[in-house]
């Protein structure tokens, strides 16, 4: 095995179509990782041809990483990224798959002040249990936006420099955040 093959990952990625997935997945491939995009495909178009659209609108900063002499391979998959069955035959059916990145967000303002939407614990514990039926790969979660704190033990408060703090402070009580932070508590157990 290479040096490139050894510190090649596959890349598992959890709501692949989000702003923020979008420039992960790109910049991951460019530097020759492997990435399964779960995303859900619109106006009839598959996952595969919606992922790669948007990523050809996605436009990388200048400098970063070199990129590796061959990108990495993508893959979409559209399963339910809710649902626990998802997980555990993705991760028991590709042995290559050996880190997962969650993205998922509330996508609009109803979701994110109703307090039943819960996307994020239902996206987390869906991910923890397919694990725990599968195997345990390293996972990665942008989460802890305006937390302080180990996961489990953390406060939710923006740092001392976000200025007025107490008005944005007020922005992490909404229900979407408290469910982001209920979702990183799963993941403390
Ligand atoms: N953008 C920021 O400035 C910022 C700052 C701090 C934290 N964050 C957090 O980082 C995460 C990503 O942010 P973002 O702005 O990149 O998110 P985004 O563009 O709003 O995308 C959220 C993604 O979640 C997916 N999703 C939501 N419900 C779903 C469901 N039931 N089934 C399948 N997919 C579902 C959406 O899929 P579709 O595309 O199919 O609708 C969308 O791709 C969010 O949790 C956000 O709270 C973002």
């Amino acid at each position: 095995m290479t040096d490139a093959e050894r510190s090649k990952n596959h890349f598992l990625v959890v709501a692949a179509a989000s702003r923020g997935a979008l420039y992960f997945v790109k910049k991951a491939l460019r530097q020759g990782h492997d990435v399964t995009a779960l995303c859900r495909p619109k106006d009839g178009k598959s996952a595969l041809e919606r992922i790669t659209r948007l990523l050809d609108e996605t436009q990388l900063a200048e400098g970063g990483q070199k990129a590796a002499p061959t990108p990495g391979a993508l893959y979409a998959n559209n399963e339910d990224i809710l649902n626990a069955e998802t997980y555990r035959t993705l991760l028991a059916n590709d042995s290559s798959i050996d880190r997962v990145c969650c993205f998922v967000g509330a996508t609009n303002l109803r979701q994110m002040m109703s307090r039943t939407h819960l996307i994020y614990t239902k996206t987390i514990q869906a991910i923890v249990v397919g694990m725990q039926q599968s195997r345990w790969v390293e996972f990665f979660y942008h989460g802890s936006s305006g937390t302080e704190g180990i996961p489990g033990q953390n406060v939710s408060q923006l740092p001392e420099n976000f200025k007025p703090r107490w008005i944005l402070n007020l922005g992490l009580k909404i229900p979407a955040a408290q469910n982001c932070f209920e979702s990183e508590k799963i993941l403390a157990k």
